[in-house]
């Protein structure tokens, strides 16, 4: 464990936090051989587990207008929620970096809005390491449905 909450295990370890871990890993790479991404190459698969125990693949989609382009986690939370979830319990992102990625910046927005325990894991589809940490850990102090009910960013993190 580092100071930062990010911790880096193997597939065994993070099968031992989450049980439903194998699952959502297969989810995501399988999701990982659909993904579009002809500009960048760089395919990314991803796995929410629901509130319902259901788990929702999301991969990346680029676009030729580059902007437009959505990632594989945030993809994944779109069919959660459209499928009627309202809670996220974890998310599973996987690329093909042996260290593996973890969500960028405006994923890791997205996924604050189901709470600050999200937990986290970002895989690797050429290796066995995985980091874990909640989404509290990634992204402190984020800004959230706490701030827009006037309660304070400190709520979020309690
Ligand atoms: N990408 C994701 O799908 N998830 C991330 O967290 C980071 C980046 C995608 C976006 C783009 O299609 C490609 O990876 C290269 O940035």
């Amino acid at each position: 464990m580092t100071d930062t909450g990010v911790e880096l295990i193997d597939r065994a370890e993070a099968t031992a936090r989450l049980p439903e871990f194998v699952g959502l890993l297969a989810v995501a790479l399988s999701a990982q051989g659909r993904a579009r991404a002809p500009y960048s190459k760089f395919h990314v698969g991803a796995a929410i587990l629901g509130g319902s125990g259901a788990s929702f693949p999301g991969c990346n989609v680029e676009s030729a207008s580059y902007g437009a382009t959505i990632c594989a986690e945030r993809s994944a939370i779109v069919g959660a929620v459209a499928a009627g979830e309202t809670v996220i319990r974890a998310c599973v992102v996987v690329t093909p970096t042996v260290d593996p990625s973890s969500p960028c910046g405006i994923c890791r927005q997205l996924l604050a809005e189901f709470g600050p325990d999200v937990l986290v894991f970002a895989a690797s589809s050429v290796s066995d390491s995985v980091y874990v940490a909640a989404l509290g850990d990634l992204l402190p102090l984020f800004f959230g449905p706490q701030n827009l009910n006037g309660v304070g960013p400190k709520a979020a993190v309690e």
